[in-house]
């Protein structure tokens, strides 16, 4: 459908995008769908049901019967409410091993593409803008240092009651940057038409505006 607009956002953990996309969704009227959120409800499942995370065939016996829904700002998980459960750092630790796997990708995306097919979407991810929907009409990449990446993660899970140091965010966070940067399978990469937007020193105001900005100076966007 040509009249349809597609709204990609990539980048890496901590980098803003789904806070940034809920907004810009609001504003513009748009559909929001978080698809890392549906990654860590597989990891949320397969962890639940021990299998061995490396194994292909455990994982694929997850995926073809898991049922992941979105309720406005809740994640269900075969109906259950798993909002709160796949933040967990456990997921957080594990969900780029998942997230490799192939047959598990094909799942999600079609499922990605299934939603994006008849709404004015924004999607927010690693390989939305490359994969996803390669033919978006925008594509973002949003970057921050990892110092601050992780800074922001430290506040959110301290406001939620995790304890954990800065120094062991990072950790976590570059070796999932380098998972996800590294993998054969649809890896995290700035598509060559995508535009990157360097968020370190930026309120998520400042990168709704800019990214806003963008949008209304091509005039593609009126039904908000
Ligand atoms: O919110 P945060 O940036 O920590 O991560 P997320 O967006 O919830 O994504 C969690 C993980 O899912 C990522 O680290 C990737 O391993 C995987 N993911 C992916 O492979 N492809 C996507 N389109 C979205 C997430
Ligand atoms: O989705 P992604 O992992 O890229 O990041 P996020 O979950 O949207 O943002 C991670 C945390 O950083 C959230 O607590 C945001 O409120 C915060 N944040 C920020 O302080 N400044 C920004 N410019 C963007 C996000």
């Amino acid at each position: 459908n040509k009249n349809l607009i597609q709204i990609a956002i990539d980048g890496p953990a901590g980098s803003g995008k789904s806070t940034v996309a809920k907004k810009l969704a609001q504003v513009l009227g748009f559909i929001y769908l978080d698809t890392g959120a549906m990654y860590r409800t597989v990891t949320l499942k397969a962890l639940r049901s021990q299998i061995d995370l490396n194994d292909p065939q455990a994982l694929k016996a997850i995926v073809d019967t898991i049922a992941i829904d979105f309720d406005k700002d809740r994640v269900l998980m075969d109906r259950e409410d798993c909002t709160e459960a796949i933040r967990q750092p456990e997921v957080s630790r594990n969900v780029s091993k998942v997230a490799m796997d192939v047959h598990v990708r094909e799942v999600m995306v079609k499922q990605q593409q299934q939603i994006a097919s008849n709404k004015n979407v924004i999607m927010d991810g690693r390989d939305i803008g490359t994969h996803v929907l390669p033919n978006a009409d925008y594509k973002f990449f949003l970057v921050a240092s990892a110092e601050e990446r992780a800074s922001r993660r430290l506040r959110e899970l301290a406001a939620k009651g995790f304890e954990t140091d800065l120094k062991t965010l990072t950790k976590e966070i570059e070796l999932r940057d380098k998972l996800d940067s590294e993998r054969a399978c649809a890896p995290l990469a700035q598509a060559s038409d995508a535009i990157c937007i360097d968020t370190t020193t930026f309120n998520i105001e400042e990168v709704v505006n800019a990214l806003l900005e963008i949008i209304q100076n091509r005039k593609v966007v009126s039904n908000a």
